[in-house]
């Protein structure tokens, strides 16, 4: 067996048919087996599997636990037989004419990875699609960009060979994205994207919804963290601390106009911005890290918080007093006072306030 076609199915019954005719007239002479990854569709799937079978090397998989696309396509890695895996999908979208050139790039060793793109040159996506549209796909493409090097990193349509497939622990996708899962999580050393004519599904709906879009956010948090380490931790964490800074000076601006003074407003607005930045920092930044006690990880939280400001201040004061250069520029000193505030809070925090899991220890000291 040279090629498995795997095809994450959800109610596409009116295309298997076509879509196996697809692949038979392009595939002409290569040894191939198509995997519907079916989850469950009750649509007649299975009986319409069951009678293209005579013509053509189909079977399907009911899969009816841990529903969707990118887990449906990883019980297919699993049941694949081939030397070589390619993912499509069923609605006639992804051009199966791209497929024996794929095959043949993974074969020669020129790839170890093929993905379909219709961002390269040749590449197209379909008339139909509106500016709407088109910006809609720009911008969910933009925040993967950093993680790969593809053009389209949203798209659904590659191949690899089956021994480069990252162990399935390994993967870990919430929602659609799977190409990119793979992409970030296997050690790819030539990536290659086809250039492919996206056409739009003339049977059945998309199901792609505004659920999965929220959930390619959250796989987006968990690729960064996975690639980019400490260094995604300390961003979030920045972004977090510029979020705090933000309801800090409305809770300062917001009791003042209730008459307090500007000391007391100051001093008051301190909690409610730690406290935010706290709670973010625990579902977000630090969401993978262990769960200690609300109560005791909020207090060691501020404590280090009044610290980092102590820092933040420190560092101001004492190169405004005696470094020229700074009684010149006071701004610089404000920058690398908030700076050093920031990293030593983050180190507080990393280090000894969200504390890793043995899990995640474990896991570094492999790599
Ligand atoms: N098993 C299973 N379970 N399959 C699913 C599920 C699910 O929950 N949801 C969708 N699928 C299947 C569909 O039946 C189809 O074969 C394929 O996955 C793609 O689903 P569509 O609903 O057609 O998605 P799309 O056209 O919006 O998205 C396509 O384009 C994106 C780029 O614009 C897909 O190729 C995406 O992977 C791609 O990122
Ligand atoms: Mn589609």
């Amino acid at each position: 067996m040279k090629v498995s076609i795997i095809v994450p199915t959800y109610q596409e019954v009116e295309n298997l048919q076509p879509l196996s005719e697809m692949i038979q007239a392009e595939l002409n002479g290569l040894d191939y087996e198509i995997l519907i990854m079916d989850d469950n569709s009750q649509d007649g799937s299975i009986e319409k599997v069951a009678k293209l079978s005579l013509l053509h090397p189909i079977r399907i998989i009911t899969r009816t636990e841990n529903r969707g696309l990118s887990p449906a396509v990883i019980d297919g890695f699993d049941e694949a037989q081939g030397d070589i895996v390619v993912v499509m999908d069923a609605d006639l979208s992804h051009p199966a004419s791209a497929i024996p050139k794929m095959v043949a790039l993974l074969e020669s060793g020129e790839s170890d990875f093929v993905l379909g793109s219709r961002y390269v040159p040749g590449g197209s996506i379909d008339e139909s699609w509106t500016l709407w549209r088109y910006i809609n796909s720009a911008v969910a493409t933009l925040p993967a960009l950093p993680l790969t090097r593809v053009k389209d990193p949203m798209s659904g349509f590659f191949a690899l060979r089956r021994k480069d497939l990252p162990s399935s622990h390994k993967l870990s996708p919430i929602g659609y994205k799977i190409a990119l899962e793979v992409m970030v999580k296997g050690d790819f050393q030539k990536v290659t994207e086809v250039p492919i004519h996206f056409v739009d599904r003339v049977y059945g709906e998309s199901k792609l919804t505004l659920g999965e879009q929220i959930k390619y956010l959250r796989h987006l948090r968990r690729l960064y963290q996975y690639k980019f380490k400490t260094k995604a931790e300390f961003f979030q964490f920045a972004l977090v601390g510029s979020s705090g800074f933000i309801v800090d000076l409305l809770v300062y601006l917001v009791l003042q106009m209730f008459g307090l003074s500007h000391t007391v407003a100051r001093a008051i607005s301190f909690w409610p911005a730690a406290t935010w930045n706290w709670m973010l920092n625990r579902v977000m930044t630090f969401n993978h890290r262990e769960k200690t006690r609300k109560a005791t990880q909020w207090s060691a939280f501020v404590t280090s918080s009044l610290l980092g400001f102590s820092v933040n201040y420190g560092t101001y004061y004492t190169l405004t007093t005696y470094v020229p250069f700074f009684q010149e520029h006071m701004i610089f000193a404000l920058i690398i006072g908030v700076l050093m505030g920031m990293g030593f809070n983050f180190t507080i925090s990393n280090l000894f306030i969200f504390r890793k899991l043995r899990e995640e220890v474990h896991d570094e000291s492999k790599h």
